[in-house]
């Protein structure tokens, strides 16, 4: 038995900023940050809205467009790097919220790739016959661990959230082939150095800035694209498919030139290509989904059509799903 998307849905929070807002508190404007990674706006939780509600919200989306009810969900993955608590995690709120009552969750960590992980995962036990219908939510909250004074991290970032329905599907339907990897020897490259059991909040940890994101751009940058090429090349092998079988590929949304530079090494068409970082920034583990229902809800994805999803992120991880829609 496949494993099929059968609803998505996605939320972004409110309230937007511009590169021109983010000049009053850095050292930037609107044309480096334009040059240099094609984002021009990003949405950005309020202080009294909690991640999860996020969650929530593309749940239910999903669901609504799936004609499904919470009844029907037999397991809840939420992908997220920062949960609304480190203990326990973001899963459980997302799950009460959505009304899923005693239904079996867990919390997936697998940096920017930590959706495209689950619906790998969602899709084999499925396959396994273990669930009927899964429901995999990408949430992030980046503006929380994002240091409002570090030029080289604050303008990349935004909040979101993206959810996909997944249930049963015949020969042929839905996941067709994924390949997830991992390269551990990168994993300092993205990181949040304190706040976890290695090293615990203290004042000495809050006064040196370790709650905040730390990233070293051009080293992610230099791995984005042969990560998301060979997982893309090893996920259609795995499908028995080739790029000319594609319809649309839908990359991790982080910086335009990494999107571009992926796109001319795999020769492929860039009108069939889904990008929204313009008006959403990077939004981590929300950035796939994200783009999927944008592109599902506005028509451009059609149904049976061939959809590649690719991405990579902290840990280092990377990993790519064909699906057809
Ligand atoms: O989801 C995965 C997470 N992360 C990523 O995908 C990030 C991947 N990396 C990138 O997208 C790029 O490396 C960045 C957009 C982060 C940076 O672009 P870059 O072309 O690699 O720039 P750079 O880091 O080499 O910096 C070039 C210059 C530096 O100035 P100097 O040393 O040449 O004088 C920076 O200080 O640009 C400066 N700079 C800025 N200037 C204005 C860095 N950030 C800014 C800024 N505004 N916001």
């Amino acid at each position: 038995m496949g494993a099929r998307i059968i609803g998505t849905g996605s939320y972004l929070p409110e309230k937007t900023v511009t590169n021109e807002d983010l000049t009053r508190i850095v050292e930037t404007s609107d044309e480096w940050i334009v040059k240099r990674t094609g984002i021009r706006t990003r949405h950005l939780l309020e202080r009294d809205e909690a991640p999860a509600d996020m969650g929530v919200a593309a749940g239910k989306a999903a669901l609504r467009a799936a004609g499904l009810s919470p009844e029907d969900v037999d397991l809840l993955v939420v992908a997220t790097n920062f949960p609304d608590m480190i203990c326990p995690g973001s899963a459980p709120f997302v799950s009460s919220g959505l009304g899923l009552d005693e239904r079996p969750f867990f919390y997936l960590k697998a940096g920017c790739s930590g959706f495209v992980y689950g619906l790998a995962v969602a899709g084999g036990l499925i396959d396994a016959g273990l669930y009927r219908h899964v429901l995999v939510v990408g949430m992030e909250a980046l503006s929380r661990v994002t240091d409002w004074d570090d030029r080289k991290t604050c303008v990349l970032f935004g909040d979101g959230a993206g959810a996909a329905l997944l249930g049963p599907g015949g020969d042929g339907e839905g996941i067709l082939g994924s390949s997830i990897r991992g390269d551990a020897g990168k994993a300092m490259l993205l990181h949040l150095p304190a706040g976890g059991t290695r090293t615990p909040a203290s004042h000495e940890t809050v006064d040196a800035g370790g709650h905040y994101l730390k990233m070293e751009g051009s080293g992610v940058y230099r791995s984005a694209v042969p990560m998301m090429e060979t997982a893309t090349r090893e996920a259609l092998a795995a499908a028995s498919l080739t790029l000319s079988d594609v319809d649309w590929l839908i990359p991790h949304q982080a910086n335009i030139r990494i999107i571009e530079s992926l796109v001319r090494r795999l020769k492929f068409d860039p009108n069939r290509v889904v990008v929204n970082l313009d008006r959403v920034a990077n939004t981590s583990t929300a950035s796939i989904p994200i783009a999927l229902d944008e592109a599902l809800r506005d028509g451009r994805i059609t149904s049976g059509e061939v959809v590649v999803l690719t991405a990579f992120g902290a840990g280092a991880t990377y990993g790519a799903v064909v699906v057809r829609i």
